[in-house]
């Protein structure tokens, strides 16, 4: 069995879905076990909100399965998206880049988007973290809601491999903050790199659009928009800023 820190490792050449292929292991998984899945092509790949994620061969595609209480559920949103700008930051040695994160849980390079991560429930308590990074390519297409970007047209020269070791290293690191501090220690430190905090942002959620000022999130994950005094709290959308 491949190990990479504590995790076991599954590789493969093709997939229609590492987020299927996640939720084949977990029907199987021993309590206590976690893997993650990799993928060199994904076939059929999907996105948020019904979405499909192009899966470009150099880019990574992976899934995390693990076992989760369910009052923890959602805060793996904010442990996804943090791993993956903790990691990116430390596999950046030379480009100047504006890093931000957007809620719920996209990583912005520049404003465009680099990653997309997909939570979805596994077999019993596992949950699995579906998580795609632009490595080698940003897919461009007219769907796409976002300007998109990848590391290599940054100059950001890594490979999928070291990638995925750096990620899980970034993703132990805070588990063991939220371990020792409590959840908000990890929330603050979202915090501190979410985009446009404080300022007015659009959320368009089925048919509605939302305006109000961004003013945090709570522990369950909801974005919290202050609204003329009131404060609202948004638990789906795609956000925009005002710039866009
Ligand atoms: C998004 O819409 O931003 C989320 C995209 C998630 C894509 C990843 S790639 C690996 C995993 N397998 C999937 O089918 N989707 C996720």
């Amino acid at each position: 069995m491949k190990m990479i820190e504590d995790w076991i490792w599954q590789d493969f050449d093709a997939l229609e879905s590492t987020n299927d292929q996640a939720f084949e292991w977990s029907k199987s998984a021993v309590s206590g076990q976690r893997c993650v899945i990799t993928t060199k092509k994904q076939t059929a790949g999907r996105g948020r909100r019904g979405r499909s994620w192009i899966g470009l061969e150099g880019n990574l595609f992976m899934s995390l399965v693990f076992e989760v209480a369910a009052c923890d559920l959602s805060k793996f949103v904010f442990i996804s998206s943090l791993s993956l700008l903790n990691t990116i930051k430390q596999v950046n040695k030379n480009s100047a880049i504006d890093i931000k994160l957007k809620w719920p849980n996209d990583v912005l390079i520049n404003g465009a988007k680099v990653s997309g991560i997909l939570l979805e429930k596994g077999e019993g308590d596992f949950l699995i973290s579906g998580i795609g990074v632009n490595i080698a390519h940003a897919p461009k297409d007219d769907t796409l809601l976002y300007p998109v970007v990848s590391l290599d047209e940054l100059g950001i020269k890594v490979d999928c491999r070291m990638f995925l070791q750096e990620f899980l290293r970034q993703w132990n690191k805070l588990l063991d903050l939220w371990h020792n501090q409590g959840f908000q220690a990890v929330l603050d430190i979202w915090l501190k790199s979410a985009k446009s905090l404080g300022e007015e942002i659009v959320v368009k959620n089925e048919n509605k659009i939302i305006k109000g000022i961004f003013i945090g999130v709570d522990e369950n994950g909801a974005l919290l928009l202050s609204q003329g005094g009131d404060v609202t709290k948004i638990l789906a959308g795609d956000v925009f800023f005002n710039e866009e």
